[in-house]
């Protein structure tokens, strides 16, 4: 019996790791008892919870006088108060904390930075100074697309701090999907740099803005860094150089003291359907709830360094690489460049030589590791590391399991955070010192987070099942709206159970009341840890020319936690061809970039669908992973098509 498949399963989620107690001891919150009464307040009087940690978390130039206005599904936080997040990262820190490291940077090659925040501020200053010179007023759209640099934080800042609206676009991305958002941002400038480190080559990202220039009609001037080239890079009619914008500036710049509800960033993410969201954050509710969940989810300390690996790019370095640790006086770690180079040691050898408290990184990275070997981690002293994170996807037990034996040698406590870019901060995760965790598992929502698994008449389901995942009250960091759509924001997240706002994500809940995310429920897959809409990798493999129709869906992936399978119909008299996959492959790449590469192309003569001509992706994704077809099948259209299909794969 004890072999059993199901048993085995069953006991490798009940595997239960309570916090270390010298871990307890020492942290933020001790225990499940100070988790517990936080979470009763917060349930007894949301706004008085709120309104408490608002005063608390930061500084307010005129203090907010209501704590929420909720018209659902519209809400304002922290109601007729004025700050600056800038102000709140950098100036506030200076007299206690003005020559302590801010950011320790190091570059692909290895060069290393060391940036005070009396360094950082005067930077920001400067460069917010430029940014004015430039014309850059309060409310105006600035579009960031740089490497994980110093620069980029600097550039968010000074955005923050002059009441502009950053707009990153991961480096990663190609000039067509730069082109889309920033149109759609209608962005007046863009900060790029001549390029970016990445497994020892330049990554062009100004030739990108360059092919994206002429048809972004509404970008003024851009400024350029220069990080790879050893000469000041070309310029082009609106084209001016950091270095020069900067260096006739001043070191101070009075921060624009803003509506709490004054928007801060827009960040493009994936939908089911049709372009992508602009997901839009605002100043005070966002900056109140990073600050506090940043503090107590990793158990943040001044002695700490801490170390996000993600990308500026994607939400996760908005708010816990720049915002949140900067708010925190905390010390941060950026490094530029590929986790492999120069060797598969990069990582370990970065901790050991940085002697990093806090590591916070992805469970498609921790799985890439695992599979290069016990051997690279173990060369290097990583006694330093106290607390380990994960982010993006359901991790799977064996990876928690491998992070928490050879990453964090058995003594670290894992924080597995749920969250979204809508959400804008950690919602649902152990508090590192309080809770007891098990592998997979998120675990309980933070106090005044009401996260609920609903069936489908939005009755909460019994504990042990599975249903869809709801936050069932608002929070000072959620999304504000769709930036211009305001429409599609409230169908999109609230009409699934008017006035819930709805994940978009099932999740399970045990009977202990701990949440299992289960990934998405629509057609948004979750490659790598970044969310990609299928729906965009169709238009751009039908956009290359020779595609009549195509369908993506993803397919369960040990690695990358899924992959991508593309079913490709040709138009007529195009033979199928291995040459015309290589094709389609580079044009997504080009289209989207190379997370979008789909890891299979099958050509297939029809694509399943409804009679309504809806394609059924249900039924692709079973065939992606060669798996039988236990749903419906009725709506289909014509079953021979399903049949072609599976025959294609013998
Ligand atoms: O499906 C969930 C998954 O990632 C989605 C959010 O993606 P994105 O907006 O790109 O933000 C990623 C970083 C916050 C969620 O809807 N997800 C994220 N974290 C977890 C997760 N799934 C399971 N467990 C997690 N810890």
């Amino acid at each position: 019996m004890a072999d059993s498949p199901d048993i085995t399963s069953v006991l490798t989620e009940g595997r239960v790791f309570p916090p270390p107690p010298e871990f307890s001891r020492q942290a933020h919150i001790k225990s499940m008892e100070q988790y517990r009464e936080l979470v009763a307040q917060a349930d007894r009087d949301p706004e008085g919870y709120w309104g408490a940690r608002g005063k608390e978390e930061i500084f307010w130039k005129t203090p907010f006088q209501k704590v929420l206005e909720w018209k659902s599904p519209f809400a304002k936080w922290f109601v007729g108060g004025t700050t600056n997040l800038s102000y709140n990262c950098l100036d506030r820190h200076l007299a206690t904390h003005g020559d302590k490291t801010a950011l320790i940077f190091e570059g692909e090659p290895g060069d290393q930075r060391r940036i005070s925040y009396r360094e950082m501020h005067a930077e920001v200053c400067r460069l917010a100074n430029g940014l004015k010179s430039l014309g850059v007023q309060k409310g105006d759209r600035v579009g960031i697309y740089l490497p994980m640099i110093p620069e980029v934080a600097v550039a968010m800042l000074a955005c923050a701090r002059i009441g502009a609206v950053h707009s990153v676009v991961f480096g990663g991305f190609s000039a067509e999907a730069l082109r889309e958002r920033m149109n759609d941002a209608g962005a007046k400038v863009v900060i790029t740099s001549d390029g970016g480190w990445r497994k020892g080559a330049a990554v062009p990202l100004k030739g990108n803005v360059d092919a994206a220039l002429p048809e972004m009609p509404t970008v003024e001037k851009v400024i350029v860094a220069q990080r790879t080239a050893k000469t000041a890079p070309a310029k082009g009619p609106k084209d001016i150089l950091w270095n020069e914008l900067v260096s006739g500036q001043s070191a101070t710049c009075e921060p624009e003291w803003v509506d709490s509800e004054h928007p801060l960033f827009i960040l493009y993410t994936s939908g089911s359907t049709g372009k992508p969201k602009g997901v839009l954050h605002t100043t005070g509710g966002y900056a109140v709830y990073v600050s506090l969940t940043t503090r107590w989810v990793f158990d943040l300390k001044d002695s700490d360094t801490y170390w996000c690996t993600a990308d500026v790019g994607w939400v996760t370095g908005h708010s816990y690489v720049v915002y949140g640790p900067l708010m925190n006086h905390a010390t941060a770690f950026m490094y530029e460049g590929a986790p492999t180079t120069p060797g598969p040691d990069r990582f370990w050898e970065m901790i050991a030589r940085n002697k990093i408290t806090i590591l916070y990184t992805a469970p498609t990275a921790i799985r890439a590791f695992m599979r290069l070997g016990d051997e690279h981690p173990k060369k290097h002293d990583m006694s330093s590391l106290r607390l380990l994170g994960t982010v993006g996807e359901p991790i799977n037990p064996e990876a928690w399991i491998w992070y928490r034996e050879v990453i964090g040698r058995g003594r670290c406590p894992i924080v597995d955070t749920w969250w979204q870019t809508e959400t804008g901060g950690i919602m649902v995760t152990p508090l590192p010192g309080a809770t007891s965790t098990k592998p997979g598992s998120a675990t309980l929502p933070l106090p005044g987070i009401k996260a609920e698994v609903l069936d489908k008449d939005g009755k909460p389901v019994p504990l042990g099942s599975g249903g869809k995942l709801f936050i069932t009250r608002p929070w000072p960091a959620m999304l504000r709206t769709l930036y211009k759509d305001p429409e599609r924001y409230a169908n999109t997240y609230f009409s699934e159970i008017p006035g819930k706002y709805f994940t978009g994500d099932g999740a399970r809940i045990d009977q202990d009341g701990y949440l299992w995310v289960m990934g998405r429920v629509d057609d948004v897959v979750n490659v790598a840890g970044h969310r990609l809409g299928t729906a965009e990798v169709e238009s751009a493999l039908v956009s290359e020319g020779r595609v009549a129709e195509a369908a993506v869906v993803g397919r369960p992936d040990e690695l990358k936690g899924t992959s991508l399978v593309a079913f490709v119909t040709l138009k007529k008299g195009v033979e199928p061809t291995a040459a015309i996959k290589q094709a389609l492959s580079a044009h997504v790449a080009k289209e989207i970039g190379a997370i979008a590469r789909p890891d299979e192309i099958r050509f297939a003569e029809g694509l399943p669908k409804t009679r309504s001509g809806k394609i059924m992706r249900r039924l692709l994704r079973d065939v992606a992973a060669g798996r039988q077809t236990t749903g419906d099948t009725t709506t289909l259209e014509d079953l021979n098509v399903l049949a072609a299909l599976r025959n294609e794969e013998e």
